[in-house]
């Protein structure tokens, strides 16, 4: 019996326009995930982008502040920001590098420049943890540039693998993350114009794409529709992508991830499961106890 199945090419489903806004002491940014209530597509939280070429934009940086209950994943495409924690643990992020951060109980950490001219340019990702994980130890990982694949495939495209397997042109590759509870893919992708990047997708993990350099079409050519440069565009259910790039070329991050289907309670950088919680989470921080290692 042929159990074989023809994929099913997820389409646009909606566009989650990004607006100016600015967060730590005063950093320039982009947030489309998460800009509102409502915006934000289970497990992710939150995506900010960073782009700046003008040092007034991005030198005050993050100086110290907490998370509890989730994520940060930080992509530098440009620039050198160093990271430090309560902890004394100290990282440094440099271009083409990734920092992923389970903050569980609770970080409290700055994210500072060190730089004082040129580009300065990322994401921010904030990825949930379910509820069974929002308390467990604090973890992170500075993964160094020569730690993430970057395949060149037939169709032209050239996909860095943060998160997850590339399974493409009768390769697997995977990424320096793997096997978190949300299951997450997290590729940079480069295309030329024209080109396609098409990838399989498990039908119940929610996906979008961010275009930061140039604009895409996604879904099949017969449907596809476009996302341009800086909005998330959220894909329907299905179980494959198929991203377009205009003429100009495109470079954009593609995401997906196990979705948790719990209440979320956030109030900024915590975010649990209930209103007692987030309230136990900012006494914790005003005693001190929220940087203290569980008893
Ligand atoms: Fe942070």
């Amino acid at each position: 019996m042929n159990t074989r199945q023809t994929m099913t090419t997820r389409t646009l489903a909606r566009v989650i326009e990004s607006v100016p806004t600015s967060d730590g002491a005063g950093v320039k940014l982009r947030r489309s995930l998460g800009r509102a209530q409502g915006m934000r597509l289970d497990p992710f939280l939150m995506l900010d982008e960073f782009s700046s070429d003008d040092p007034n934009d991005y030198i005050a940086g993050f100086p110290s502040h907490p998370h509890r209950g989730f994520e940060t994943v930080t992509y530098m495409l440009d620039g050198h920001l160093r990271h430090e924690d309560h902890m004394g643990n100290r990282g440094e992020l440099k271009a083409g590098g990734v920092q992923w951060m389970s903050a569980g109980r609770g970080i409290i950490h700055s994210e500072m420049p060190q730089q004082e001219r040129g580009r300065m340019r990322g994401f921010q990702l904030w990825i949930n943890l379910p509820a069974r994980e929002k308390m467990k130890k604090p973890a992170y990982r500075d993964i160094q540039p020569d730690e993430i694949p970057v395949v060149a495939l037939a169709s032209g495209a050239r996909a860095k693998v943060i998160a997850g397997t590339l399974v493409a042109d009768g390769r697997s590759t995977p990424g320096p993350i793997q096997g978190l509870t949300t299951d997450p893919l997290y590729f940079g992708v480069e295309l030329p114009a024209g080109a396609t990047f098409s990838h399989p997708v498990k039908a119940d993990h929610n996906a979008f794409v961010y275009p930061y350099e140039g604009a895409v079409t996604v879904g099949p050519r017969d449907a596809a529709r476009a996302v341009v440069t800086h909005n998330a565009g959220v894909l329907s259910p299905g179980d494959g992508i198929e991203i377009t790039a205009g003429p100009q070329g495109a470079r954009f991050i593609v995401l997906a991830g196990h979705p948790l289907r719990e209440p979320v309670a956030q109030y900024g950088p915590f975010v649990m499961n209930t209103r007692d919680e987030i309230e136990e989470a900012i006494r914790d921080y005003q005693s001190g106890k929220l940087a203290q290692p569980a008893a």
